[in-house]
């Protein structure tokens, strides 16, 4: 049986539980539960406090786990990354109170920084070679220079609002970070062939979020330029239409650049485009 761990609460939630269950896993999750089979794939998944997760998977309670890029660097635990996610993406970075002087990384020297990440700050510290007062906090971080706690701080930040609200700006980030799936190291030989399907699953999920399948009307005559502009797999299936002189091509393109192929296509004479999402991408 594979054990996977997931969030039992937070940021990476949602997205773990969809991406299990867009690579088919049934997962019978309820509130509250700690575990759950998957009642179509050899598995079950527990659902553990996000700081747990690290040290669970080195120790081989689990086998695999969804979990930030950031908490595995800061427990420096050995356990091996097998795929980047791809969601909540977010960067460990230096803050200041607006009015607090900032030039360069060495406005840090000498100053109190409060932080959930002391290690990876520490780390961070030594290879610029600069001494700070690192003062650990558990949650909250973002309130530490306002109730005079430290002078600045080192916490996650996505979108910035947090940040903003307490009236701090980024300064220095020092790493950037995704969810990703990591392995306990003995379960890759224990139980290599499942945990290879269940990659090899994800990777084809991931793919197809990245594509969009499209079908358009080109007349014959434009059917070569049309294929020019689309970065195909292969090349495109080119099917004829009723309408003598025209044709359907149908391909895939990448979403990222999806609005420039579009463009180009009207400008060639392409009609009645659709764009349809994919499920999965087996290539
Ligand atoms: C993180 C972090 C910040 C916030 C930043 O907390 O500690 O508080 O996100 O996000 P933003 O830049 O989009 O505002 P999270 O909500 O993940 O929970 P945590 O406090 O348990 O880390």
């Amino acid at each position: 049986m594979l054990k996977i761990a997931i969030q039992k609460s937070g940021r990476l939630y949602d997205d773990s539980l969809s991406l299990l269950k867009s690579c088919g896993l049934y997962v019978d999750n309820g509130m509250d539960q700690l575990k759950a089979e998957v009642r179509n794939f050899h598995a079950e998944v527990f659902f553990l406090r996000n700081s747990d997760i690290p040290q669970y998977l080195e120790d081989g309670v689990v086998d695999l786990a969804i979990i930030g890029e950031n908490v595995l660097y800061e427990q420096n635990v050995g356990v091996e990354v097998l795929a980047k996610l791809g969601f909540s993406k977010c960067r460990l970075s230096i803050a200041f109170p607006k009015n607090m002087p900032f030039e360069n990384i060495k406005s840090i020297e000498g100053k109190k920084i409060a932080t959930s990440y002391p290690n990876s700050l520490k780390k961070y510290l030594e290879k610029e070679g600069i001494s700070a007062d690192i003062h650990l906090i558990s949650g909250s971080v973002e309130i530490a220079p306002n109730i005079g706690l430290a002078d600045a701080i080192c916490d996650l930040v996505s979108s910035g609002s947090t940040l903003f609200k307490n009236g701090l700006e980024e300064k220095q980030i020092i790493l950037k970070s995704e969810a990703c799936l990591a392995a306990n190291k003995t379960a890759l030989s224990l139980k290599g062939e499942i945990i290879e399907e269940l990659v090899f699953r994800i990777q084809s999920v991931l793919k197809a979020r990245e594509n969009r399948y499209i079908l358009f009307n080109i007349p014959n005559s434009k059917i070569n330029e049309a294929s020019a502009v689309l970065p195909v797999l292969k090349s495109p299936t080119v099917l004829p239409l009723l309408d003598e002189g025209w044709s359907s091509l149908h391909s895939v393109i990448q979403v990222k650049d999806f609005w420039g192929v579009i463009r180009k296509l009207k400008n060639i004479g392409a009609q009645g485009i659709l764009v349809i999402p994919v499920e999965n991408m087996v290539i």
